[in-house]
């Protein structure tokens, strides 16, 4: 290709990506830019500080977002990058993550499999009819559980029952009747799920 052509086709794009930006703000993609840093490129996380977010559903990750924004979620970062977007960007955000697979931790970590049949029954009884399928269908928009790692899985978990964040009030109705013993069980359950 003649080196003219390839600069007016560079600088072409380049006139496009601007107009389109100033008219529309910044693309769904060019937003998540700011989360690969700890959610993993395409929102797969590669270590348990930050959850996986790829492919939970968006009314899920648009709620989330709000608790954080809003404080009703208890977080160590999340509530302070939460409150720099506009609910448009969050929303375009959520469609981007819930459009990408999920992948599951359970072969990059360790739990206690001694307690995953155990976690499984107390799975059946007091999840399993908001955490569909294991906790794995993001469509009961509860997130997914299954195969999320499972330091962020058992701190979230502390700050539901210490009150620091709030549960919806039937899944409180459940975890409150639970012993921390059945907690961890039901947690380590989860993270063994491919
Ligand atoms: C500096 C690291 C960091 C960055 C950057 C970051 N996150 Fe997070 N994210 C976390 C951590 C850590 C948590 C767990 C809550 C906490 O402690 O803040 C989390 C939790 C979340 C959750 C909740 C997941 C769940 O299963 O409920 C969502 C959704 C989320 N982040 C979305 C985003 C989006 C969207 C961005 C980009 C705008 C982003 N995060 C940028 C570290 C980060
Ligand atoms: C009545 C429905 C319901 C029941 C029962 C329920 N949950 Fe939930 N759970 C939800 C919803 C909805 C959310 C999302 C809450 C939010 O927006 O913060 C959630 C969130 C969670 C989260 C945080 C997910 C994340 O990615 O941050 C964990 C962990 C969790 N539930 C564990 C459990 C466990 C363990 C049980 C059984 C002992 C249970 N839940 C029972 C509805 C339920």
């Amino acid at each position: 290709m003649p080196a003219r052509k390839t600069h007016a086709l560079f600088f072409g794009s380049v006139l496009l990506l601007g107009s389109s930006q100033l008219m529309a703000g910044p693309s769904a993609s060019m937003l998540a830019n700011t989360c690969a840093g700890c959610h993993g490129t395409n929102g797969i996380s590669v270590g348990p500080a930050a959850p996986t977010i790829a492919g939970k559903s968006a009314e899920y990750i648009k709620e989330v977002m709000d608790e954080y924004k809003f404080g009703d979620r208890h977080a160590t970062i999340m509530n302070r990058i939460a409150k720099g977007y506009t609910d448009e960007e969050i929303a375009l955000m959520a469609d981007y993550y819930a459009a990408l697979p999920f992948e599951s931790a359970a072969s990059k970590q360790e739990f206690d499999s001694a307690k995953v049949e155990a976690g499984a029954k107390v799975y059946k009884k007091n999840c399993a009819k908001c955490h569909d399928e294991n906790g794995s269908l993001p469509d009961d928009d509860s997130g997914i559980l299954a195969g999320q790692w499972l330091p962020y899985l058992q701190f979230t978990m502390a700050d539901y029952r210490a009150g620091r964040s709030e549960m919806p009030k039937k899944m409180r109705k459940k975890v409150e009747k639970l012993s921390d013993e059945e907690i961890e069980s039901v947690l380590q359950f989860f993270a063994s799920q491919e």
